[in-house]
């Protein structure tokens, strides 16, 4: 379950040391947010509550310039990128848009862009409306008229090489014939999944064993991101298309005679977009779009409004990363109200124990609710916020009619309670201090860095408890785990009540034992011979696995994809990551310096891990796993640069680039960028402003090179 517990204090009233704790907890927090998101395509919390992380990141920091820190969320653009497709540089970068919520917002955005272009009051100044399309932008370049790449946004700068499979997208033409197509086009689009094919990929899953998906936007990106085409392909994607990029010229003057050539040239365009002279006819448009939305076979999430005439554009240009002649007019979260039935408690793998709401099933926004996500006592309790939180103050009880949310794809939440419609004898909630499932103690740990009481209770009962035991099997063969066809969540929930596997490593045994045991698994209810032995395939298919996956597969707290990949990148080889592990036991010497200063991974993150492997019956299961696993080594990058396998660590301000383009362009040459000066760091580069490190690393003897020796030094 991810901590979206945003702190509610009014920073004014702040103490420095506790705005100092929570900056350090909302950078990790967001950029383990963001690796899942734009890496994994896998988000686990909503784009509101992401968006309050950022909104509380950014109040803290304006009260408080001088703690904002390095690697705060508000000093990095975008996104992460993976590796394993090529990159491709955007000429013309790919932004995003500025957001408003309410008609005053939409309003204000007119009056700028007037204000901006000196635009009389009395003349109109025609916009478009089109519906925002929750998918993924995806920019085509066509040379001669040809198709010759296909790029996702990535961090907009650079994103990522899907040619190959945008070619299997029957939306995307191959190659534009018709009237003034320029010598070089980059049409761009959103491509996306539709509602009812997302709901038969889903069926088909599901029938296979195989986990479902949770939203069509991240299956949409994660079919895009397949290294087999021949998977893409099998995806019924489609493609919107709604701007351009590069292009040798623009053959129209405005946004709607674009769009129209578009379509003469055989794009998908968006039949809901028109043109209005004034605010009225957008937000006309809007709420027609907004009635239609669920009717619609596809998501969308706003409206986007754009000043229709290109030359206006021009001279509007962009603030930071969005434009000044666009904006996106967001649809409200969808609401309704309904009686909370019961609250059940579920054990999460790490012994979270989650309240869940039982309610009377309800229609919100085209989808059918019956269960809403309750995160802890205190939100229960009415105590503290969690995101969009249950009214301060109130509290929640069975029986009660309740207002519930949805915003974007996620569970739906619990927003507020009527507490005219409160029955008669109702009781406060409590939530049990046993674990429901083993009977060992549910405590609510203080958080050793921040002092404060943890707002989750967990179940003590650790390697006894079962529902921990099958969270983590389940989490164990989980998409992005060790993902087994065949052995999805309900199938591990059977072996695991069949006495067939207790832990992971008995998934790799399961054949052996099987062909030794007198009821064998295909005379087994829902098994015959062929999903047996199919099954058994599987599993041996799996014996290789990618060093990221398998740490991530452990479950380790605190250790999410992001971690894992950290972990594989700085470790290489499983042996490697285990002696590291062990040789940190204690929580110092130069192991465990090396381990917190692995860029990117935060002291809880390395806490954890380094707990998780010296407790003994991890260990036990690690090595009885990797008895019948090879691990895939993380090769390291072979380079020639000086300071290729060099640990380096930028510190002050950088002036000819970011600090973002500054590590990638290290990590390109094979260097690793940390994020703190050690024995271990080779090379220190100081901009301007360089403080602490600096000293310290010259005190450690440490190279250290200003930016333009730097740029030297690779040969820049
Ligand atoms: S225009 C300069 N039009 O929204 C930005 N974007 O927040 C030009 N999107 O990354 C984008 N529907 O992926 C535009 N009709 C639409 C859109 C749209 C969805 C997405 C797009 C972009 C994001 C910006």
């Amino acid at each position: 379950m991810s901590k979206t517990d945003i702190g509610t204090q009014d920073p004014k009233s702040m103490d420095p040391a506790d705005v100092a704790r929570e900056l350090e907890w909302l950078a990790g927090e967001i950029a383990a947010h963001d690796a899942r998101y734009h890496g994994e395509d896998a988000p686990t919390i909503s784009d509101a509550e992401y968006d309050a992380l950022r909104a509380r990141n950014a109040a803290l920091e304006a009260q408080f310039p001088e703690l904002v820190r390095e690697d705060s969320p508000s000093q990095k653009v975008g996104s992460t990128l993976q590796d394993k497709f090529e990159k491709i540089a955007h000429r013309v970068p790919m932004l995003s848009l500025d957001n408003a919520f309410s008609d005053d917002d939409v309003a204000e955005f007119a009056v700028r862009v007037r204000r901006f272009l000196k635009w009389p009051e009395d003349q109109p100044l025609p916009m478009t409306a089109e519906p925002k399309i929750d998918g993924l932008s995806l920019a085509l370049r066509y040379e001669a008229g040809a198709l010759v790449s296909a790029a996702t946004r990535g961090d907009g700068a650079v994103g990522e090489n899907v040619t190959a499979n945008a070619r299997t997208i029957s939306d995307i033409p191959q190659s534009l014939n018709g009237k003034d197509v320029p010598d070089v086009m980059e049409v761009r689009g959103e491509v996306y999944l539709g509602k009812q094919d997302f709901a038969e990929l889903n069926a088909r899953m599901e029938a296979q064993g195989k986990a479902t998906y949770v939203n069509p936007r991240n299956t949409a990106a994660g079919s895009l991101r397949q290294l087999d085409s021949a998977i893409t392909a099998s995806r019924p994607l489609r493609f919107f298309a709604y701007a351009w990029g590069d292009v040798s010229a623009v053959p129209r003057t405005s946004q709607m005679e674009m769009v129209d050539l578009f379509a003469s040239w055989g794009f998908s365009v968006n039949p809901l977009m028109g043109r209005f002279d004034d605010v009225d006819g957008l937000l006309d448009r809007y709420r027609l779009i907004e009635e239609k939305r669920s009717s619609l076979d596809y998501d969308i999430d706003g409206v986007v409004y754009k000043v229709d005439n290109l030359e206006l554009r021009a001279r509007l240009g962009f603030v930071s990363r969005s434009p000044r002649w666009a904006i996106a007019h967001k649809f409200p979260a969808e609401k309704a109200v309904t009686k909370l039935l019961d609250i059940e408690i579920q054990v999460g793998r790490t012994g979270a124990i989650s309240p869940v709401a039982r309610l009377e099933p309800v229609t919100v926004g085209g989808v059918v609710v019956s269960n809403a996500t309750l995160h802890n006592e205190d939100y229960i309790a009415g105590i503290g916020s969690h995101g969009a939180p249950i009214r301060e103050g109130r509290d929640l009880r069975i029986g009660d009619t309740v207002t519930i949310f949805r915003a974007g794809d996620v569970i739906p939440k619990v927003m507020d309670v009527d507490l005219s419609k409160r029955p008669e004898g109702s009781v406060p909630y409590k939530l049990p201090d046993i674990c429901p499932a083993c009977g060992s103690a549910a405590v609510r740990e203080i958080n050793e860095k921040t002092g404060r009481m943890d707002s989750v209770r967990r179940c003590t009962g650790g390697l006894v408890c079962p529902a921990q035991a099958v969270e983590k099997l389940k989490h164990f063969v989980s998409r992005n785990a060790f993902d087994i066809d065949g052995l999805g969540s309900k199938q591990v929930v059977a072996f695991y009540e069949w006495g067939l596997i207790a832990n992971a490593a008995d998934i790799f045994t399961l054949r052996e034992r099987d062909a030794r045991s007198l009821k064998k698994l295909k005379n087994r209810d829902g098994f015959g011979e062929t999903s047996a032995a199919k099954l058994f395939t599987a599993i041996d298919a799996r014996r290789e696995i990618e060093f990221q996956r398998f740490i991530f597969a452990l479950g380790i707290r605190h250790v999410g994809e992001g971690n894992a990949k950290l972990l594989a990148r700085h470790f290489h080889t499983v042996e490697a990551l285990l002696e590291g592990m062990t040789a940190s036991a204690e929580f110092a010497g130069p192991a465990w310096e090396e381990l917190v200063s692995v860029d990117g991974i935060g002291e809880t993150a390395a806490r954890a891990a380094v707990q998780f492997f010296n407790e003994p019956h991890n260990r036990s299961v690690t090595d009885a796993l990797l008895q019948q696993l090879t691990v895939l080594p993380v090769e390291e990058v072979k380079s020639d640069s000086p300071v290729a396998g060099k640990t380096v660590v930028f510190t002050g301000s950088l002036e000819r680039m970011t600090r973002d383009e500054a590590k990638a362009m290290a990590e390109r040459l094979g260097a690793k960028v940390a994020g703190s000066v050690s024995g271990k760091t080779d090379i220190l580069v100081a901009g301007p402003g360089a403080g602490s490190k600096l000293k310290k690393a010259q005190e450690l003897g440490i190279e250290t090179f200003d930016e333009d020796g730097w740029l030297q030094l690779i040969g820049k």
